[in-house]
């Protein structure tokens, strides 16, 4: 009788590391944990006891520092998950070890940041972090309309004041607008040739939201806008929204409520379960399909060609020419911004 355990293809296994122990960097190393083929070497972040707590729940070691991450030959593939303004250090330590990294969006929030990091990138397995690419409904249109002649892109992103607190440490362009930007640059399919942006500001501290007006060299043009304009209270939770205007007609995807709701002592809410979902102990969503491509290449030798360090750059020059351009009221070209 043939013995089926025997016959099973073992997976080749990768050990994967995280950098930066906050939310999403919990996010990855629960998906790592719930990946067959992905142990979870550890983490390193800031604050040890964090470190400990996370390796206590999800597996592997709290490295006391950067440096003994980057020396632990046994590790392949390390993703960041520190604040926007803190990804370059990790990303160019590590690459230059020749480990395969995976980098939070945005890629950086400045231009030479993100010069340095597009740079050493060099002939590595590198990708970014703007893992809608894989959400299911848009990785399904961007195959339909691969090649076809876009005439009109609209993203909305309407986000919730909590996030605000968060995310508020940097401006929203870098911290939400660049998932919209990067999906707009995808869709276009071209280089942006111009923008238009202005702020929308009616609290304390950081601009609340940005709307931006965008033309591209092939002829497309595009609407991204959003914001923290949501309450924060339940029943409130990320509503975004794109519309895509081609030759072959229109695709729109409202991107979070899969219609489930749930009413109790706290009134109405509604479990995202677009983004993450545990299925069973499983990890699924944008970003457990986004480690997986990544992986994937990693077993075959391939770099990746979704979400790339050049497309996570794209997106940075372009909020960079919103930025330019809110500040002086007027439009921004490209070649403005790589003359900087
Ligand atoms: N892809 C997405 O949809 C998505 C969603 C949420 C957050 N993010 C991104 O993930 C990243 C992390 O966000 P978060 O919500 O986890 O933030 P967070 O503030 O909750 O966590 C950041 C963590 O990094 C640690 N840290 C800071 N500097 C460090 C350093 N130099 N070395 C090691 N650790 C360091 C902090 O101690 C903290 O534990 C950000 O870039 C954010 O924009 C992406």
């Amino acid at each position: 009788m043939r013995n089926y355990f025997m016959s099973y293809k073992q997976p080749t296994l990768i050990k994967a590391a995280v950098v930066g122990g906050g939310a999403f960097g919990e996010m990855h190393l629960r998906t790592f944990q719930s990946m067959p083929q992905v142990e979870v070497a550890g983490v390193f972040t800031l604050e040890p006891s964090r470190g400990a707590e996370l390796c206590a729940r999800y597996g592997g070691v709290s490295y006391e520092s950067l440096g003994a991450l980057v020396k632990d030959a046994g590790v392949d593939l390390v993703s960041i998950a520190t604040p926007e303004n803190h990804h370059r250090e990790a990303f160019e330590r590590l690459t230059s070890a020749g480990k395969a990294v995976y980098v939070e969006k945005p890629l950086a929030t400045s231009l030479e940041d993100a010069r340095a990091m597009r740079d050493c990138a060099g002939s590595g397995i590198a990708m970014s972090g703007h893992c809608l690419r894989f959400e299911q409904r848009l990785a399904v249109v961007f195959e339909r309309l691969r090649g076809v002649r876009k005439h009109h892109l609209s993203f909305r992103n309407r986000r919730t004041r909590q996030e605000k607190e968060t995310y508020g440490r940097v401006h929203p362009a870098h911290a939400m607008l660049c998932h919209e930007i990067d999906l707009s640059n995808a869709f276009a399919e071209s280089p942006f040739a111009r923008v238009m942006a202005m702020e929308t500001r009616y609290s304390d501290g950081q601009v609340d939201g940005m709307t931006i007006l965008i033309e591209y060299e092939n002829g497309v043009t595009s609407c991204v806008e959003g914001g923290w304009y949501l309450p924060t209270q339940n029943g409130c939770i990320e509503d975004d929204f794109l519309s895509i205007v081609s030759a072959l007609g229109v695709d729109e995807v409202k991107i979070p409520h899969q219609g489930y709701v749930h009413i109790g002592e706290k009134g109405l809410e509604i479990p995202n379960l677009y983004y993450g979902c545990t299925i069973h102990g499983m990890e699924y969503g944008p970003l457990r399909a986004a480690f997986d491509y990544m992986v994937n290449c990693l077993i075959a030798g391939t770099r990746p060609t979704v979400s790339t360090i050049a497309d996570a750059y794209a997106a940075v020059e372009l909020v960079e020419a919103a930025l330019l351009s809110a500040r002086e009221a007027r439009w921004v070209k490209h070649e403005e911004i790589t003359a900087l």
